[in-house]
Protein backbone atom coordinates (compact mmCIF):
# COMPACT_ATOMS: atom_id res chain seq x y z
CA UNK A 1 0.00 0.00 0.00
CA UNK A 2 1.53 3.46 -0.86
CA UNK A 3 1.49 5.21 2.35
CA UNK A 4 0.34 8.47 3.37
CA UNK A 5 2.98 10.97 4.97
CA UNK A 6 1.61 12.24 8.36
CA UNK A 7 1.18 15.41 8.65
CA UNK A 8 4.60 17.01 9.57
CA UNK A 9 5.78 18.61 12.46
CA UNK A 10 8.50 20.34 13.73
CA UNK A 11 11.51 18.30 14.92
CA UNK A 12 10.92 19.59 18.74
CA UNK A 13 6.90 18.01 18.42
CA UNK A 14 8.04 14.26 17.24
CA UNK A 15 4.22 13.40 17.66
CA UNK A 16 3.16 10.22 19.12
CA UNK A 17 5.79 7.98 20.64
CA UNK A 18 5.98 4.73 22.29
CA UNK A 19 6.34 5.67 25.88
CA UNK A 20 8.78 4.31 27.79
CA UNK A 21 7.28 0.09 28.26
CA UNK A 22 8.91 -2.59 30.11
CA UNK A 23 9.54 -0.31 33.38
CA UNK A 24 11.74 1.61 31.66
CA UNK A 25 13.73 -1.86 31.75
CA UNK A 26 14.77 -0.75 28.23
CA UNK A 27 14.11 3.12 27.48
CA UNK A 28 14.64 5.55 29.06
CA UNK A 29 13.59 7.86 27.23
CA UNK A 30 10.58 7.76 24.85
CA UNK A 31 11.11 6.55 21.37
CA UNK A 32 9.76 8.69 18.68
CA UNK A 33 7.30 6.88 16.56
CA UNK A 34 7.92 8.81 12.89
CA UNK A 35 10.71 10.75 13.78
CA UNK A 36 14.33 8.88 12.78
CA UNK A 37 15.62 8.49 17.26
CA UNK A 38 18.42 10.86 17.82
CA UNK A 39 20.58 7.82 19.12
CA UNK A 40 21.18 4.01 19.29
CA UNK A 41 19.64 1.25 21.31
CA UNK A 42 20.59 -1.52 22.28
CA UNK A 43 19.38 -4.30 19.52
CA UNK A 44 17.41 -6.31 22.18
CA UNK A 45 15.15 -2.64 22.63
CA UNK A 46 15.05 -2.60 19.14
CA UNK A 47 13.94 -6.15 18.75
CA UNK A 48 11.43 -6.31 21.76
CA UNK A 49 9.84 -2.68 20.50
CA UNK A 50 9.23 -4.60 16.66
CA UNK A 51 8.45 -7.61 18.26
CA UNK A 52 5.65 -6.25 20.14
CA UNK A 53 3.76 -4.48 17.93
CA UNK A 54 3.63 -7.53 15.50
CA UNK A 55 1.14 -8.55 18.05
CA UNK A 56 -0.77 -7.13 16.16
CA UNK A 57 -0.63 -8.49 12.77
CA UNK A 58 -3.16 -11.33 12.34
CA UNK A 59 -2.19 -14.63 13.11
CA UNK A 60 -1.29 -16.18 9.35
CA UNK A 61 -1.96 -20.09 10.23
CA UNK A 62 -5.74 -18.34 10.60
CA UNK A 63 -5.75 -16.10 7.40
CA UNK A 64 -7.95 -17.62 5.14
CA UNK A 65 -7.78 -14.60 2.60
CA UNK A 66 -4.61 -14.91 1.29
CA UNK A 67 -3.20 -17.53 -1.24
CA UNK A 68 0.26 -17.01 -0.02
CA UNK A 69 2.07 -19.92 2.28
CA UNK A 70 2.26 -19.43 5.22
CA UNK A 71 4.60 -22.76 6.07
CA UNK A 72 7.41 -24.32 5.10
CA UNK A 73 9.76 -26.91 6.28
CA UNK A 74 12.56 -25.98 8.87
CA UNK A 75 14.86 -27.24 5.85
CA UNK A 76 13.39 -24.33 3.83
CA UNK A 77 13.94 -22.32 6.01
CA UNK A 78 17.46 -23.36 6.52
CA UNK A 79 18.08 -22.32 2.70
CA UNK A 80 16.15 -19.17 3.04
CA UNK A 81 18.82 -17.72 6.00
CA UNK A 82 21.50 -19.44 4.64
CA UNK A 83 21.11 -17.46 1.50
CA UNK A 84 19.68 -14.24 3.06
CA UNK A 85 22.56 -11.82 2.08
CA UNK A 86 22.87 -13.20 -1.36
CA UNK A 87 21.29 -10.43 -4.28
CA UNK A 88 19.67 -12.45 -7.02
CA UNK A 89 20.95 -10.03 -9.65
CA UNK A 90 24.70 -10.27 -9.56
CA UNK A 91 24.87 -13.22 -10.90
CA UNK A 92 29.06 -12.51 -11.75
CA UNK A 93 29.08 -13.53 -7.67
CA UNK A 94 26.19 -15.94 -7.56
CA UNK A 95 26.94 -17.92 -10.56
CA UNK A 96 24.81 -21.36 -8.85
CA UNK A 97 21.75 -19.48 -7.99
CA UNK A 98 21.60 -18.45 -11.45
CA UNK A 99 21.86 -21.78 -13.04
CA UNK A 100 19.12 -23.09 -10.61
CA UNK A 101 17.03 -19.65 -11.25
CA UNK A 102 17.56 -21.95 -15.00
CA UNK A 103 16.47 -25.34 -13.92
CA UNK A 104 13.19 -23.97 -12.45
CA UNK A 105 12.07 -22.30 -15.50
CA UNK A 106 13.20 -25.39 -17.71
CA UNK A 107 10.73 -27.66 -15.23
CA UNK A 108 7.79 -25.22 -15.15
CA UNK A 109 8.49 -25.11 -18.72
CA UNK A 110 7.91 -28.41 -19.35
CA UNK A 111 5.17 -28.85 -16.77
CA UNK A 112 3.51 -26.76 -19.07
CA UNK A 113 3.45 -28.68 -21.79
CA UNK A 114 6.07 -26.20 -23.80
CA UNK A 115 6.35 -27.75 -27.40
CA UNK A 116 9.25 -29.74 -28.30
CA UNK A 117 11.53 -28.15 -31.06
CA UNK A 118 10.99 -24.97 -29.68
CA UNK A 119 12.79 -22.95 -27.22
CA UNK A 120 10.64 -21.90 -24.41
CA UNK A 121 11.92 -19.02 -21.94
CA UNK A 122 11.23 -17.59 -18.65
CA UNK A 123 12.38 -15.86 -15.75
CA UNK A 124 11.69 -15.85 -12.16
CA UNK A 125 10.07 -12.31 -10.87
CA UNK A 126 8.81 -10.73 -7.45
CA UNK A 127 5.54 -12.20 -7.91
CA UNK A 128 2.90 -12.94 -10.31
CA UNK A 129 1.94 -9.22 -10.54
CA UNK A 130 5.87 -8.50 -12.04
CA UNK A 131 5.26 -11.52 -14.36
CA UNK A 132 2.03 -10.66 -15.94
CA UNK A 133 3.33 -7.31 -16.54
CA UNK A 134 6.27 -8.25 -18.21
CA UNK A 135 3.99 -11.09 -20.39
CA UNK A 136 2.00 -8.42 -21.75
CA UNK A 137 4.25 -5.76 -22.31
CA UNK A 138 6.03 -8.73 -24.38
CA UNK A 139 2.57 -9.35 -26.70
CA UNK A 140 2.33 -5.37 -26.39
CA UNK A 141 5.56 -5.14 -28.59
CA UNK A 142 5.08 -8.07 -30.57
CA UNK A 143 1.95 -6.30 -31.61
CA UNK A 144 3.54 -3.59 -32.51
CA UNK A 145 6.02 -4.92 -34.82
CA UNK A 146 3.74 -6.67 -36.45
CA UNK A 147 1.52 -3.35 -37.13
CA UNK A 148 4.88 -1.44 -38.36
CA UNK A 149 5.51 -3.71 -40.79
CA UNK A 150 2.28 -4.06 -42.13
CA UNK A 151 2.67 -0.08 -42.35
CA UNK A 152 -0.38 0.22 -40.15
CA UNK A 153 -1.46 2.80 -37.11
CA UNK A 154 -0.27 1.48 -33.60
CA UNK A 155 -1.84 3.69 -31.49
CA UNK A 156 -4.97 2.48 -30.31
CA UNK A 157 -3.59 -1.07 -28.29
CA UNK A 158 -6.21 -2.95 -26.22
CA UNK A 159 -6.20 -6.17 -24.13
CA UNK A 160 -9.09 -8.33 -24.28
CA UNK A 161 -9.91 -9.89 -20.10
CA UNK A 162 -12.75 -10.60 -17.98
CA UNK A 163 -13.51 -8.97 -14.98
CA UNK A 164 -12.71 -11.36 -13.32
CA UNK A 165 -8.78 -10.49 -13.22
CA UNK A 166 -6.46 -9.48 -10.87
CA UNK A 167 -6.15 -5.72 -9.78
CA UNK A 168 -2.66 -6.25 -11.64
CA UNK A 169 -4.18 -6.35 -15.37
CA UNK A 170 -5.46 -3.16 -15.19
CA UNK A 171 -2.58 -1.74 -13.61
CA UNK A 172 -0.45 -3.10 -16.87
CA UNK A 173 -2.83 -1.06 -19.09
CA UNK A 174 -2.87 2.03 -16.89
CA UNK A 175 0.85 1.86 -16.93
CA UNK A 176 1.39 0.96 -20.30
CA UNK A 177 -0.89 2.66 -21.67
CA UNK A 178 -3.52 -0.13 -23.17
CA UNK A 179 -6.90 0.19 -23.59
CA UNK A 180 -8.51 -2.31 -20.92
CA UNK A 181 -11.89 -4.18 -22.43
CA UNK A 182 -13.28 -5.55 -19.41
CA UNK A 183 -15.68 -8.60 -20.28
CA UNK A 184 -18.49 -8.55 -17.67
CA UNK A 185 -19.80 -11.06 -14.92
CA UNK A 186 -22.55 -12.20 -15.20
CA UNK A 187 -25.15 -12.26 -11.94
CA UNK A 188 -24.72 -16.24 -12.61
CA UNK A 189 -21.72 -16.76 -14.34
CA UNK A 190 -18.14 -15.45 -12.80
CA UNK A 191 -15.45 -16.34 -15.67
CA UNK A 192 -15.56 -15.18 -19.02
CA UNK A 193 -16.83 -17.07 -21.68
CA UNK A 194 -15.21 -16.94 -24.90
CA UNK A 195 -18.52 -15.96 -26.52
CA UNK A 196 -18.69 -13.11 -24.39
CA UNK A 197 -15.48 -12.12 -25.27
CA UNK A 198 -15.76 -12.28 -28.70
CA UNK A 199 -17.41 -8.70 -29.56
CA UNK A 200 -14.53 -7.17 -27.88
CA UNK A 201 -11.97 -8.28 -30.02
CA UNK A 202 -10.52 -6.81 -32.76
CA UNK A 203 -7.11 -6.42 -35.16
CA UNK A 204 -5.62 -3.88 -31.87
CA UNK A 205 -6.36 -6.44 -29.69
CA UNK A 206 -2.69 -7.73 -28.44
CA UNK A 207 -3.61 -10.25 -26.20
CA UNK A 208 -6.63 -11.93 -24.62
CA UNK A 209 -6.33 -12.83 -21.14
CA UNK A 210 -7.50 -15.76 -19.73
CA UNK A 211 -7.19 -17.30 -15.77
CA UNK A 212 -6.31 -20.25 -14.53
CA UNK A 213 -8.03 -19.85 -10.94
CA UNK A 214 -9.31 -16.78 -10.22
CA UNK A 215 -9.18 -14.23 -7.26
CA UNK A 216 -12.89 -14.24 -6.54
CA UNK A 217 -14.19 -17.90 -6.64
CA UNK A 218 -11.21 -20.25 -7.64
CA UNK A 219 -12.77 -20.91 -11.45
CA UNK A 220 -10.93 -21.60 -14.91
CA UNK A 221 -11.51 -19.52 -17.90
CA UNK A 222 -13.08 -21.76 -20.56
CA UNK A 223 -9.10 -21.71 -22.22
CA UNK A 224 -9.82 -24.64 -24.95
CA UNK A 225 -12.65 -22.28 -26.32
CA UNK A 226 -11.11 -19.02 -26.21
CA UNK A 227 -7.91 -20.86 -27.98
CA UNK A 228 -10.79 -22.40 -30.82
CA UNK A 229 -12.40 -18.79 -31.05
CA UNK A 230 -8.55 -17.13 -31.92
CA UNK A 231 -7.96 -19.96 -34.21
CA UNK A 232 -11.06 -19.04 -36.14
CA UNK A 233 -9.79 -15.35 -36.02
CA UNK A 234 -6.41 -15.93 -37.39
CA UNK A 235 -7.83 -18.22 -40.18
CA UNK A 236 -10.72 -16.06 -41.63
CA UNK A 237 -9.07 -11.91 -40.28
CA UNK A 238 -5.16 -13.30 -40.21
CA UNK A 239 -4.99 -11.72 -36.65
CA UNK A 240 -2.56 -13.71 -34.80
CA UNK A 241 -4.18 -12.64 -30.85
CA UNK A 242 -1.92 -14.94 -28.47
CA UNK A 243 -3.50 -15.91 -25.11
CA UNK A 244 -1.42 -15.09 -21.57
CA UNK A 245 -2.48 -17.45 -19.64
CA UNK A 246 -2.77 -16.10 -15.10
CA UNK A 247 -2.11 -19.47 -13.40
CA UNK A 248 -0.92 -17.54 -10.82
CA UNK A 249 -3.06 -20.26 -8.25
CA UNK A 250 -3.54 -22.89 -10.77
CA UNK A 251 -0.16 -23.30 -12.23
CA UNK A 252 0.60 -25.21 -9.50
CA UNK A 253 -2.43 -27.17 -9.22
CA UNK A 254 -4.18 -28.22 -12.40
CA UNK A 255 -0.57 -29.80 -13.40
CA UNK A 256 -0.63 -31.90 -11.01
CA UNK A 257 -4.82 -32.76 -9.93
CA UNK A 258 -6.23 -32.18 -13.30
CA UNK A 259 -3.26 -33.49 -15.87
CA UNK A 260 -6.11 -34.04 -18.36
CA UNK A 261 -7.23 -30.45 -18.29
CA UNK A 262 -6.03 -28.32 -21.36
CA UNK A 263 -5.23 -25.23 -20.20
CA UNK A 264 -0.90 -24.87 -20.89
CA UNK A 265 1.07 -24.75 -24.34
CA UNK A 266 -1.03 -27.62 -25.13
CA UNK A 267 -3.39 -24.83 -26.75
CA UNK A 268 -1.38 -23.20 -30.31
CA UNK A 269 -2.48 -19.49 -28.82
CA UNK A 270 -1.55 -19.92 -25.35
CA UNK A 271 2.11 -18.04 -25.49
CA UNK A 272 2.76 -16.99 -22.01
CA UNK A 273 2.05 -18.55 -18.46
CA UNK A 274 2.87 -16.62 -15.01
CA UNK A 275 2.70 -18.58 -11.74
CA UNK A 276 3.10 -18.12 -8.66
CA UNK A 277 5.72 -19.58 -6.64
CA UNK A 278 4.78 -17.88 -3.36
CA UNK A 279 1.07 -19.64 -3.35
CA UNK A 280 1.05 -22.89 -4.46
CA UNK A 281 4.36 -23.45 -5.31
CA UNK A 282 4.63 -23.45 -1.83
CA UNK A 283 7.38 -20.85 -1.01
CA UNK A 284 7.08 -17.86 0.88
CA UNK A 285 6.24 -13.97 -0.62
CA UNK A 286 7.85 -12.83 -3.07
CA UNK A 287 8.50 -14.82 -5.92
CA UNK A 288 6.41 -15.37 -9.16
CA UNK A 289 7.45 -17.19 -12.62
CA UNK A 290 7.08 -16.20 -16.59
CA UNK A 291 7.00 -18.99 -19.35
CA UNK A 292 7.11 -17.80 -22.72
CA UNK A 293 6.56 -20.74 -25.13
CA UNK A 294 9.36 -20.03 -27.40
CA UNK A 295 11.71 -17.34 -28.01
CA UNK A 296 9.94 -15.79 -31.00
CA UNK A 297 6.98 -14.74 -28.39
CA UNK A 298 10.01 -12.28 -26.45
CA UNK A 299 11.05 -9.31 -28.62
CA UNK A 300 14.56 -8.81 -28.58
CA UNK A 301 14.49 -5.54 -27.47
CA UNK A 302 13.13 -5.90 -24.33
CA UNK A 303 16.17 -7.99 -23.08
CA UNK A 304 19.07 -5.99 -21.34
CA UNK A 305 21.84 -7.72 -21.18
CA UNK A 306 24.47 -7.42 -17.96
CA UNK A 307 27.71 -8.75 -17.75
CA UNK A 308 28.07 -11.93 -16.51
CA UNK A 309 31.72 -13.49 -15.91
CA UNK A 310 33.15 -11.70 -18.90
CA UNK A 311 30.01 -12.97 -21.16
CA UNK A 312 27.10 -11.50 -21.84
CA UNK A 313 23.92 -12.35 -19.49
CA UNK A 314 20.48 -11.93 -20.62
CA UNK A 315 17.74 -10.24 -18.08
CA UNK A 316 14.19 -9.28 -18.39
CA UNK A 317 12.51 -8.09 -15.22
CA UNK A 318 11.29 -4.84 -13.93
CA UNK A 319 13.39 -4.75 -10.36
CA UNK A 320 17.09 -4.95 -10.23
CA UNK A 321 18.34 -5.73 -6.87
CA UNK A 322 16.19 -8.51 -5.03
CA UNK A 323 16.54 -11.74 -2.84
CA UNK A 324 17.67 -14.91 -4.20
CA UNK A 325 16.24 -17.22 -0.98
CA UNK A 326 12.57 -17.84 -2.94
CA UNK A 327 14.20 -19.30 -5.47
CA UNK A 328 16.65 -21.22 -4.05
CA UNK A 329 13.71 -22.69 -1.97
CA UNK A 330 11.50 -23.22 -4.84
CA UNK A 331 14.13 -25.14 -6.43
CA UNK A 332 13.95 -26.95 -2.61
CA UNK A 333 10.74 -27.82 -2.89
CA UNK A 334 10.91 -29.10 -6.52
CA UNK A 335 13.63 -31.94 -5.05
CA UNK A 336 11.80 -32.33 -2.09
CA UNK A 337 8.57 -32.85 -3.45
CA UNK A 338 8.70 -33.81 -6.76
CA UNK A 339 5.43 -34.34 -8.84
CA UNK A 340 4.20 -36.72 -6.34
CA UNK A 341 4.54 -34.41 -3.31
CA UNK A 342 2.55 -31.72 -5.34
CA UNK A 343 -0.13 -34.09 -6.39
CA UNK A 344 -0.32 -35.63 -2.75
CA UNK A 345 -0.42 -31.85 -1.02
CA UNK A 346 -2.66 -30.43 -3.49
CA UNK A 347 -5.08 -33.62 -3.79
CA UNK A 348 -5.65 -33.23 0.13
CA UNK A 349 -5.86 -29.26 0.54
CA UNK A 350 -8.53 -29.36 -2.13
CA UNK A 351 -10.15 -32.87 -0.01
CA UNK A 352 -10.13 -30.08 3.32
CA UNK A 353 -11.80 -27.64 0.93
CA UNK A 354 -14.29 -29.72 -0.06
CA UNK A 355 -14.91 -31.06 3.73
CA UNK A 356 -15.07 -27.44 4.88
CA UNK A 357 -17.55 -26.95 2.00
CA UNK A 358 -19.85 -29.75 2.38
CA UNK A 359 -20.11 -28.85 6.25
CA UNK A 360 -21.20 -25.39 5.37
CA UNK A 361 -23.76 -26.66 2.48
CA UNK A 362 -25.15 -28.95 4.41
CA UNK A 363 -26.10 -26.35 7.82
CA UNK A 364 -29.01 -24.53 4.82
CA UNK A 365 -27.96 -21.66 4.97
CA UNK A 366 -24.84 -21.30 2.23
CA UNK A 367 -24.85 -22.49 -1.62
CA UNK A 368 -21.42 -22.89 -3.08
CA UNK A 369 -20.31 -20.57 -5.85
CA UNK A 370 -18.01 -22.01 -7.23
CA UNK A 371 -18.67 -25.88 -7.24
CA UNK A 372 -16.63 -26.39 -10.56
CA UNK A 373 -13.33 -24.62 -9.02
CA UNK A 374 -10.23 -25.37 -9.79
CA UNK A 375 -8.62 -24.37 -6.66
CA UNK A 376 -8.92 -25.39 -2.82
CA UNK A 377 -11.11 -22.20 -2.30
CA UNK A 378 -14.62 -21.96 -0.87
CA UNK A 379 -16.55 -19.53 -1.73
CA UNK A 380 -20.33 -19.86 -0.60
CA UNK A 381 -23.24 -16.83 -0.85
CA UNK A 382 -26.71 -17.09 1.89
CA UNK A 383 -29.04 -19.19 0.33
CA UNK A 384 -31.92 -16.38 1.66
CA UNK A 385 -31.96 -12.77 3.15
CA UNK A 386 -31.28 -13.07 7.06
CA UNK A 387 -31.31 -10.40 9.58
CA UNK A 388 -27.33 -10.62 9.02
CA UNK A 389 -25.11 -10.76 6.33
CA UNK A 390 -21.70 -12.06 4.72
CA UNK A 391 -19.84 -9.10 6.49
CA UNK A 392 -21.22 -10.09 9.64
CA UNK A 393 -20.15 -13.48 9.59
CA UNK A 394 -16.93 -11.95 8.49
CA UNK A 395 -16.91 -9.55 11.67
CA UNK A 396 -17.94 -12.25 14.52
CA UNK A 397 -15.04 -14.78 12.97
CA UNK A 398 -12.42 -12.24 13.35
CA UNK A 399 -13.18 -12.01 17.24
CA UNK A 400 -11.72 -16.14 17.13
CA UNK A 401 -8.61 -14.80 15.32
CA UNK A 402 -9.90 -16.31 11.79
CA UNK A 403 -9.56 -13.66 8.69
CA UNK A 404 -12.28 -14.57 6.50
CA UNK A 405 -12.95 -11.73 3.76
CA UNK A 406 -16.31 -11.25 2.84
CA UNK A 407 -16.97 -9.27 -0.24
CA UNK A 408 -19.11 -8.31 -3.68
CA UNK A 409 -18.10 -9.56 -7.05
CA UNK A 410 -17.13 -7.09 -9.80
CA UNK A 411 -20.08 -6.20 -12.61
CA UNK A 412 -22.47 -7.51 -13.13
CA UNK A 413 -22.59 -9.79 -10.28
CA UNK A 414 -22.17 -7.01 -8.37
CA UNK A 415 -25.36 -8.35 -6.10
CA UNK A 416 -23.58 -11.13 -5.24
CA UNK A 417 -21.39 -11.00 -1.99
CA UNK A 418 -19.80 -13.62 -0.69
CA UNK A 419 -17.32 -15.17 2.06
CA UNK A 420 -14.00 -16.54 0.91
CA UNK A 421 -11.82 -19.30 2.21
CA UNK A 422 -8.94 -20.22 0.30
CA UNK A 423 -7.36 -23.69 2.17
CA UNK A 424 -3.69 -23.78 2.15
CA UNK A 425 -1.44 -26.91 3.19
CA UNK A 426 -1.07 -25.93 7.04
CA UNK A 427 -5.02 -25.48 6.65
CA UNK A 428 -5.55 -28.85 8.52
CA UNK A 429 -8.70 -31.15 8.22
CA UNK A 430 -8.96 -30.30 12.59
CA UNK A 431 -8.88 -26.52 11.64
CA UNK A 432 -11.50 -27.01 8.92
CA UNK A 433 -14.05 -28.45 11.25
CA UNK A 434 -13.25 -25.70 13.88
CA UNK A 435 -13.43 -22.92 11.26
CA UNK A 436 -16.80 -24.65 10.45
CA UNK A 437 -17.93 -25.05 13.70
CA UNK A 438 -17.28 -21.02 14.40
CA UNK A 439 -18.97 -20.12 11.59
CA UNK A 440 -21.93 -22.32 12.26
CA UNK A 441 -21.45 -20.57 16.16
CA UNK A 442 -21.69 -16.96 14.58
CA UNK A 443 -24.49 -17.67 12.24
CA UNK A 444 -26.52 -18.75 15.27
CA UNK A 445 -25.32 -16.03 17.83
CA UNK A 446 -27.34 -13.86 15.02
CA UNK A 447 -29.94 -16.16 14.75
CA UNK A 448 -30.73 -15.74 18.61
CA UNK A 449 -31.09 -12.15 17.81
CA UNK A 450 -28.01 -11.40 20.25
CA UNK A 451 -27.37 -7.56 20.34
CA UNK A 452 -23.96 -6.99 19.57
CA UNK A 453 -25.02 -7.19 15.92
CA UNK A 454 -22.20 -5.16 13.90
CA UNK A 455 -24.06 -1.82 13.04
CA UNK A 456 -24.92 -0.67 9.32
CA UNK A 457 -21.82 1.97 9.90
CA UNK A 458 -19.05 -0.82 10.82
CA UNK A 459 -20.97 -3.05 8.27
CA UNK A 460 -19.89 -0.84 5.15
CA UNK A 461 -16.20 0.49 7.29
CA UNK A 462 -15.71 -3.81 7.26
CA UNK A 463 -17.36 -3.94 3.58
CA UNK A 464 -14.60 -1.58 2.22
CA UNK A 465 -11.36 -2.60 4.26
CA UNK A 466 -11.76 -7.20 2.90
CA UNK A 467 -12.54 -5.18 -0.58
CA UNK A 468 -9.19 -3.94 -0.19
CA UNK A 469 -8.21 -6.80 1.69
CA UNK A 470 -8.62 -9.28 -1.22
CA UNK A 471 -6.52 -7.34 -3.75
CA UNK A 472 -3.85 -6.96 -1.14
CA UNK A 473 -3.92 -9.96 0.26
CA UNK A 474 -3.78 -12.47 -2.84
C1 LIG B 1 -5.36 -14.75 -10.45
C2 LIG B 1 -4.31 -13.88 -9.83
N1 LIG B 1 -3.48 -13.17 -10.61
C3 LIG B 1 -2.51 -12.39 -10.11
C4 LIG B 1 -2.35 -12.26 -8.75
C5 LIG B 1 -1.24 -11.37 -8.23
O1 LIG B 1 -0.22 -12.22 -7.80
P1 LIG B 1 1.02 -11.75 -6.90
O2 LIG B 1 0.46 -11.46 -5.57
O3 LIG B 1 1.91 -12.97 -6.93
O4 LIG B 1 1.65 -10.57 -7.56
C6 LIG B 1 -3.21 -12.96 -7.88
C7 LIG B 1 -3.11 -12.83 -6.41
O5 LIG B 1 -3.85 -13.43 -5.70
C8 LIG B 1 -4.20 -13.80 -8.43
O6 LIG B 1 -5.05 -14.52 -7.66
Amino acid sequence: MLSKKTKLRSVKDPGVSHASTYSKRYFREDVPKHVMPENSMPARAAYQLVHDELNLDGNPTLNMASFVTTWMEPEAHQIVEENIEKNFIDHDEYPQTEEIEKRCVDMLARLYNAPIGKTAVGTSTVGSSEAIILGLLAHKWSWKKRRQDEGKPIDKPNLVMGADVHVCWEKFCRYFDVEPRIVPMEPDDYVMSAERARPFIDENTICVGAICGTTFTGQNDPVRDINDMLLEFRKNKGWDIPIHIDAASGGFIAPFVYPDLEWDFRLEQVRSINTSGHKFGLTYPGLGWLIFRDEDDLPEELIFHVNYLGGEMPTFTLNFSRGSSMVLAQYYNFLRLGKAGYRHIMSNIIDNARYLSDKLVETGRFELLNGTQLLPIVAVKQVKKENYTVFDISRKLSERGWIVPAYTLPPNAQETAILRMVCKENFSRDLAELLASDIIDACEWFERGKTGKVTELSRRHHHQGEHQHLHRAC
